[in-house]
């Protein structure tokens, strides 16, 4: 019988490697910490991955583990549990609505059905463009202005109906750079 290798064609991941400003920066952040807490600069070093790349990469988790002595599961756990770390690239305006309790009962999943309907996207998904990501959120700490939008992960709007919200994606659209 004879062995034929069968061709089997993998797409890499994107290649990224900390330009030495990103060490720069790292450094920087380790620095606010005593010595032995280097680890405490995991966050920090994952939004200046985030900004640098505009997502956090299984590649890039290894470096930022690497670089503070850390098993690369321990800066996955961290990379995926708060909304703010992208886990792929995203449009260039993430609309985080939340969807908890709170928000829930001032028509919060009403908000996330009008802005997906209104931008023709899926929850999770980006608009053709690649101006828009939808997500849904879990508590942003601001229930009492319900139901609630976060921008870019930066700029909180509040009390989102569906006037306001077209009003939002007016605007943005209008700041496209
Ligand atoms: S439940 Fe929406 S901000 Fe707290």
């Amino acid at each position: 019988m004879s062995s034929q290798a069968s061709a089997v064609k993998v797409t890499p991941a994107p290649a990224w490697a900390p330009k030495p400003a990103t060490l720069a920066r790292f450094a920087s952040e380790v620095a606010k910490y005593p010595a032995d807490q280097k680890q405490s600069a995991v966050m920090a070093c994952l939004a200046v991955v985030q900004q640098e790349l505009g997502f956090v990469s299984a590649q890039s988790e290894k470096v930022v583990a690497a670089y503070l002595d850390m098993p690369p599961i321990a800066v996955h756990e961290v990379t995926t549990f708060y909304n703010m770390y992208n886990q792929q690239s995203l449009g260039q305006y993430k609309l985080n609505v939340c969807t908890n309790l709170p928000c829930q009962l001032r028509n919060g999943q009403e908000a996330l059905d009008h802005l997906c309907s209104r931008l023709g996207v899926e929850e999770g998904g980006t608009t053709a463009d690649g101006m828009f990501t939808v997500q849904k959120s879990e508590c942003l700490g601001a229930c009492a202005d319900a139901p609630v939008l976060l921008v870019n992960d930066r700029q909180m709007v509040s009390f989102m109906d569906n006037t306001r919200l077209d009003e939002l994606v007016e605007m943005l659209k209008a700041q496209k750079v």
